[in-house]
């Protein structure tokens, strides 16, 4: 099985680290192909826990590849302090390569990412505050800077000259804030050129060179399906595809070459930020699952939304992603429920919805319809096989396989290594 995507399925924070890490000594490289560090994984082997942001999750298995494609946004000193970090606790990331037409994340995306969401007011977005969207906006609008840039003095200061011309008259004109100069861009900018330069290949030409070679390539998506540019809940959606589409654009490698499309869903739903949310619980019962699933943001620390699974957006994003296969994680949370609603339909204004509303407002207005499924009381966190799961888990997963119309390869049943049910091989089967 030599190229698979990964991604998320629900508003971000399914899981996907873990994912990936469990995969982790069966593949030869991992690909990160959108975001940067607006990403929060979180990964716990034995007693250690990481929180990694920019780096793929793939970085902490020994002998893989980590590879950040042309799709990913680079902060560099958020890559610095990262790689610092790891390499500190004993972490090897001196295989790390990266792509010469990534990105890049400069002091003044930062800047204008949270002097924008001040300005909007009740109409923010609520980023994570790293630029993201104000660097994918310069790379739109062809006045972006470009990691290759920083191994030409002459050209980074045209380009950081080009980017500062508008945007200085944003932040003194309209947010009343100073002018950046191009000599303090490029001055930081540069400082980071020696120690980058080892890193940076043709990725794409990389990659493809290692699929020839019959590796085992995993293209770790950041974010999720619902907050993809296109496909999300714009404009409450960060600023990349999260979806499958863009593990190729962000990497090179075309959809021919991709075998098999994973997708991590929680078995309810959270989500940080602005913006709709069907089954968001606001009361005791949403607080109660946030305490149990230990639901705050890996990135910013902000307690996350919560509410149950909502079936229309698991099929969605089997639709759009192309999903082969689903992993259910932190099924363990759902533990102790007399009953659990799952999300069948929205009623919107009177009218039965069975898919996702075409339109904003609708989905604004989407009531959720549930279909009430029994729970279980054992505890299931020792699971490791579908057949040690309590009937009622047995059933809720099948239920939940039968509504996305995917199947249910692997289901996690806490937050370590090893506590995961596989009923299919996500590589061989
Ligand atoms: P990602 O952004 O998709 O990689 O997900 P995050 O790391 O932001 O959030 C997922 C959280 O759930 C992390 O704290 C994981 O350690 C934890 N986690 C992952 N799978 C499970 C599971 O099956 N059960 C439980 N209880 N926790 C899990
Ligand atoms: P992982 O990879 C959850 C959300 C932010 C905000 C919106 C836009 O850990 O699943 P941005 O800073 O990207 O411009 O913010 O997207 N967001 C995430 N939410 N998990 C993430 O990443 C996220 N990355 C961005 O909260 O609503
Ligand atoms: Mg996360």
């Amino acid at each position: 099985m030599p190229a698979i995507v990964l991604v998320g399925a629900q508003w971000g924070d399914e899981g996907k680290g873990k994912a990936t890490d469990v995969l982790g000594s069966r593949i030869d490289v991992v690909v990160k192909y959108n975001g940067g560090n607006n990403a929060g994984h979180t990964v716990v082997v034995g007693d250690e826990k990481y929180a990694l942001h920019l780096l793929p999750s793939g970085i902490l298995t020994p002998g893989v590849t980590p590879v950040i494609g042309n799709g990913v946004v680079i902060d560099p000193s958020a890559l610095f302090t990262e790689l610092d970090g790891l390499s500190a606790r004993g972490v090897d990331c001196s295989r790390l390569l990266i792509s010469a037409s990534a990105h890049l994340i400069a002091p003044y995306h930062r800047t204008v990412d949270r002097v924008t969401e001040r300005f909007l007011g009740v109409r923010r977005i609520g980023t994570t505050g790293r630029g993201i969207g104000p660097a994918y906006a310069d790379k739109v609008n062809r006045i972006g800077l470009r990691v290759q840039d920083l191994f030409d003095e002459k050209i980074l200061a045209q380009k950081v000259e080009g980017a500062l011309e508008t945007r200085n008259q944003l932040l003194v004109k309209v947010f009343n804030r100073r002018a950046i100069t191009v000599e303090e861009v490029v001055e930081e900018l540069l400082g980071y050129a020696d120690r980058i330069r080892p890193m940076v290949c043709d990725t794409g030409l990389e990659l493809s060179r290692r699929l020839d070679a019959g590796e085992t390539v995993l293209f770790e998506g950041g974010q999720a399906t619902m907050l993809d540019i296109d496909h999300g809940t714009y404009p409450f959606v960060t600023s990349s595809n999260a979806t499958s589409g863009g593990a190729c654009t962000g990497s090179g490698v075309p959809p021919n070459r991709v075998d098999r499309i994973v997708g991590v869903a929680k078995a309810y739903v959270t989500r940080v930020g602005e913006g709709p949310f069907p089954t968001e619980l606001l009361d005791d019962v949403g607080e109660g699952l946030r305490r149990a699933g230990g639901e705050f943001g890996t990135t910013t620390g902000r307690p996350r939304r919560t509410g149950w699974y909502d079936a229309l957006i698991a099929r969605y994003t089997a639709r759009v992603n192309g999903l082969t296969d689903l992993v259910l994680t932190k099924l363990d949370v759902l533990t102790g429920y007399e009953t659990i609603p799952v999300c069948v339909g929205y009623d919107v204004d009177g009218v039965r919805h069975t898919e996702i509303p075409m339109t904003q407002t609708d989905f604004h207005h989407a009531k959720p319809v549930y279909e009430e499924l029994p729970g279980w009381t054992e505890d299931i966190s020792g699971a490791r096989t579908f057949e040690d799961l309590p009937t009622a888990a047995q059933e809720y997963v099948l239920r939940l396989e039968e509504l996305s119309g995917v199947r249910i390869s692997a289901i996690g049943v806490g937050p370590e290594r090893e506590q995961i049910v596989v009923r299919t091989d996500l590589l061989e089967g």
